[in-house]
């Protein structure tokens, strides 16, 4: 049977809060409005405790897409930020408050100086008294991938109990690898199973070793239910689980996981490069999925292989994730096949072998000089070739 994932986007709060990321209100609402039509199923819309200027960036989100997606902000265990997100979520159809509090040692010894007991009933208060406000909270145990196994079950058990209905766990510093990672949810949601209450499984990762996307697949793989990502993969130091990354993983790979999601693929693109050009900060060429070079093809063999079928060395087509159709880039590297298809496609004849391969040497080397050689380029020499030799 197929499971469908929850998929959150935190590009307005964890992907936000990266330097030179910040946005004013009416870019996130813009950007918000964009996730709509990219069809997430939760929007994490900032951390309204941190400033006035984010309290109001959440309120006008909800006003603008709460009536059909669900919306969720950040509180630390305290009354004050649980009280900042109800005021400015709470008039979103499906609202819920996101929780964090730390569950490793580092956090418990360094950042609180206080006792686990002590930091766990922290937490238990906070679950408590945010029930009181909304129906559905999430209890994110932070660092829980650097977490004592016993500790960090005792406290979601005992959030659980307190009311919490959505279980998040963090690879906050992204120390996670894909095995470990996938088998510390396999155990979460076997305990889970034990439990009277039904439970969400969530996980959220960053990327510092590389692998958010490995360990976000892992997680699903082994039972987690919703997912924490952003877009471009933006976030603190090396950025988020990428939402393109996963979806694609999990659409490409069906077979392999046996889940889906409900995003329209093909906006990804386009969300991709509203991101970018709100906050300027742009995406490396070869970044899976929304990099410039995803689906451009250079070297001769690929091109070769890709005109004879697009199968060869494609396993999705750009159009499904909205980008341009398939690039062949012609390069030095390029053989005739390549740089017959743009001939011809530019109109010209190519019947005659002889003429064919003086223009292919010519070509050869004008791609030596020239990194990159484009359509102009092309109808250029072939013209050129042609009227001297009239
Ligand atoms: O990385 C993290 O642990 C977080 C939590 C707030 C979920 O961003
Ligand atoms: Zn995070």
């Amino acid at each position: 049977m197929t499971r469908k994932i929850i998929v959150l986007d935190t590009t307005l709060r964890d992907g936000e809060q990266v330097p030179g990321a910040k946005l004013n209100t009416q870019q996130k609402i813009e950007f918000a409005q964009q996730l709509k039509r990219l069809n997430v199923d939760v929007i994490e819309a900032g951390f309204p405790a941190s400033s006035a200027g984010d309290f109001r960036s959440v309120q006008e989100i909800v006003r603008t897409v709460g009536d059909t997606i669900s919306i969720t902000a950040l509180a630390r265990a305290v009354k004050n930020d649980i009280d900042s997100v109800y005021e400015s979520i709470k008039l979103a159809q499906n609202p819920f408050i996101h929780i964090v509090l730390g569950t490793s040692n580092v956090h418990v010894e360094k950042k609180f100086n206080r006792s686990k007991d002590a930091v766990l009933q922290m937490g238990v208060d906070a679950v408590k008294y945010a029930k009181t406000l909304l129906p559905h909270v999430q209890y994110s145990t932070e660092d829980a991938s650097r977490s004592d196994f016993e500790y960090l079950w005792k406290t979601i058990e005992a959030v659980v109990k307190a009311g919490a209905t959505i279980i998040n766990v963090p690879d906050t510093v992204g120390y996670a690898v894909p095995e470990q990672f996938g088998e510390l949810i396999y155990k979460i949601n076997d305990r889970l199973k034990n439990l009277n209450d039904k439970v969400v499984l969530s996980v959220h990762c960053h990327n510092d070793l590389g692998m958010a996307t490995a360990n976000t697949l892992s997680a699903i793989k082994n039972g987690a239910e919703k997912v924490e990502v952003t877009i471009n993969g933006l976030g603190e130091r090396a950025g988020n689980t990428s939402l393109e990354e996963v979806v694609m993983g999990l659409k490409v790979r069906e077979n392999f996981y046996g889940c889906t999601t409900g995003i329209k693929t093909q906006e990804l693109m386009r969300t991709s490069k509203l991101l970018t050009h709100l906050t300027g900060l742009d995406v490396q060429v070869n970044k899976a999925i929304t990099g410039e070079n995803a689906f451009a093809h250079s070297s001769g063999i690929h091109q070769d292989g890709l005109l004879k079928d697009k199968n060869v060395y494609e396993i999705m087509s750009p159009e499904e994730v909205g980008a341009e159709k398939m690039e062949l880039i012609l390069t030095a590297r390029s053989g005739r096949h390549a740089f017959k298809n743009t001939v011809e496609k530019l109109g010209f004849e190519t019947a005659d072998t002889e003429d064919f391969e003086q223009l292919f040497q010519k070509f050869l080397v004008l791609a030596d000089a020239k990194k990159e050689v484009y359509d102009h380029d092309v109808f250029y020499l072939v013209t050129n070739h042609r009227t001297i030799d009239i």
